[in-house]
């Protein structure tokens, strides 16, 4: 399809990035996957974009045992090795600020030595004691981590927060909704509500932040964005990557627990809720949860019916043959975690009545892309020689969330020449091309965020509570009624399973 190029021509209120002020951020598992894959890199971008505070400390922690040299070698091997840093010179100035201690994430002692080496730290380099702690760590491990930091008085605030303790929770927020309340109550008997932030890293996405800012600042959508003129709204996140060396995790949660709890759900809920009143946390915060409450709950024919699970088999990823689910390091043989789903629900409100949203994620997919496309209705009579108004094409907005970042709007135009010959284009912008530049990572944004004390992009207590009331009602059914909806398989490679398609079918609907 044709597409017309945009234009940037300037921001139009302030883009100026606040500085934090100064502090020291302890990692809790500093030997692990996230923190060299994700952490790590987000930290050094934001130093070398001098958004870092002006002081300021890394310090690791975790079960083994390394100096600080060995740390620095890990923190430098993955910057230069794996993401290919090359100014070196940055790489040593940042290095200079990073620490290492070791100890069982159990032991009242460790955190003693923690403390020690943490003071050491302000006195060199902060003259504050602000300190974010981030728990990249297995989340068996939070409540504990959480206790012993509390014992210890490492998370002890002063007054009026100066000097601040913050502490960073990944994801997943227990395992169903009983245990992720139990752990809520285990932290807010030991924290502030205000100490806790709870990261989803899909809201620190510069396309799904941006979802807002399309809908609320262009007057032209948001009286479009109704049950009179949105036909259907499909939301997908596929992944061409396997379940990798995180099997151990995955089997205990599936797709359902790892994509659709968190990630699917918070980008349901900025594209579908209603305008906050200001671009205030709590503000922001309560209209997602508002749109969660609103999901119409699941009945026995629904949960049969709307949801389907699946698990891939061998196939060919990028011209690639790849093994089946089964096949992949610490994965039962006869396992029945689902690495795929998809399902249809619906919002109860005045806005969304009985618009069918589709939303569908997995592993092994055909390609890495993720998406929110909104279609809308077909003009109410056709003009233009077709018999009916059925075939006039629709307009479809579709938000590109990764990875070719940006915005396609499909609309119909005539086509030049003699005849009233209609063609569709799309008027599209990629945000590479027109803002000549990368977006951020996800981890960049929310690690400043955590800084500044800026809580608009965490999930709050509620947020997640109404997440799981969404999710634990199929995670029953699957377990208590398994042959009422069986374990689909797909190649890998492919979209999934043929019952995906043929949810939509049911409407008279497909993919896009
Ligand atoms: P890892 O499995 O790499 O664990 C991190 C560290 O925790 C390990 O290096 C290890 O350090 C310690 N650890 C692991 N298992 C145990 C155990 N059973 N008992 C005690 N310590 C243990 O996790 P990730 O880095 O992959 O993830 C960390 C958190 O981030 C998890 O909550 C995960 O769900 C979340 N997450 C991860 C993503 C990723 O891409 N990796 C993406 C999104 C979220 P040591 O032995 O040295 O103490
Ligand atoms: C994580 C999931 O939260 O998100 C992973 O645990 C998934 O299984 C990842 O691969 C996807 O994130 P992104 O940013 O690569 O789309």
């Amino acid at each position: 399809m044709p597409s017309i190029k945009a234009t940037y021509s300037s921001a139009t209120n302030s883009c100026e990035e606040l500085t934090p002020d100064s502090c020291g951020i302890i990692i809790f598992g500093a030997s692990g996957d996230l923190v060299y894959r994700k952490l790590i890199p987000a930290l050094f971008n934001l130093y070398t974009r001098n958004l870092m505070p002006i002081t300021f400390y890394i310090l690791g922690f975790a079960r083994t045992e390394m100096t600080d040299e060995e740390f620095k070698e890990r923190i430098r091997n993955s910057l230069i090795s794996v993401h290919k840093i090359s100014d070196t010179q940055m790489v040593e100035s940042f290095l200079s600020q990073c620490r290492y201690t070791s100890g069982e994430y159990n032991d009242i002692e460790a955190y003693r030595r923690l403390q020690k080496k943490a003071a050491g730290c302000d006195c060199d380099f902060t003259k504050k004691e602000n300190k974010l702690f981030y728990l990249a760590l297995p989340p068996q491990l939070h409540p504990t981590v959480v206790s012993r930091l509390s014992q210890s008085g490492l998370t002890m605030e002063g007054e009026n927060e100066d000097p601040w303790a913050r502490v960073v929770f990944e994801k997943p927020f227990g395992h169903d909704l009983k245990s992720a309340l139990e752990l809520d109550k285990h932290l807010t008997s030991m924290l502030n509500p205000s100490q806790i932030f709870r990261i989803d890293h899909y809201l620190g996405k510069e396309t799904v932040q941006s979802i807002l800012m399309l809908r609320f600042a262009n007057i032209m959508f948001e009286p479009l964005w109704n049950q009179r003129y949105i036909d259907n709204i499909q939301i997908t996140v596929a992944e061409s990557v396997g379940v990798e060396h995180r099997g151990g995790y995955y089997e205990k949660a599936g797709c359902l627990r790892d994509m659709f709890q968190n990630h699917m759900l918070q980008m349901l809920s900025l594209v579908t809720m209603e305008p906050p009143t200001r671009f205030k946390a709590h503000c922001v915060q309560s209209e997602r949860v508002k749109l969660l409450h609103a999901i119409r709950p699941w009945s026995e024919r629904t949960l049969k019916d709307n949801i389907v699970r699946a698990q891939y088999v061998e196939g060919k990823v990028n011209n690639e043959d790849v093994h089946g689910y089964h096949g992949e390091p610490n994965i039962a043989p006869d396992s029945t975690t689902e690495t795929f789903v998809g399902m249809k629900l619906y919002i109860d409100n005045w806005r969304w009545q009985d618009v069918p949203i589709y939303m569908r994620s997995g592993k092994r997919l055909s390609m890495r892309e993720s998406e929110i496309a909104v279609t809308f209705k077909r003009v109410p009579h056709s003009l233009f020689g077709l018999e009916s108004q059925h075939e006039m094409p629709s307009n479809i907005l579709v938000m590109k969330i990764q990875p070719n970042e940006g915005v396609d709007l499909t609309i119909h135009t005539k086509q030049p020449g003699p005849k009233a010959c209609m063609a569709s284009l799309s008027l599209s912008f990629k945000y590479s091309e027109v803002f000549d530049t990368v977006p951020q990572d996800a981890y960049e944004r929310l690690l400043l965020d955590c800084m500044l004390g800026d809580r608009t992009l965490f999930l709050s207590r509620e947020g997640v509570e109404a997440a799981w009331k969404i999710v634990d009602p199929v995670l029953n059914f699957w377990r208590d009624h398994p042959e009422q909806a069986p374990l689909h398989t797909y190649s890998a490679g492919s979209w999934g399973p043929k019952a995906s398609d043929e949810l939509l079918l049911r409407n008279g609907h497909q993919w896009r």
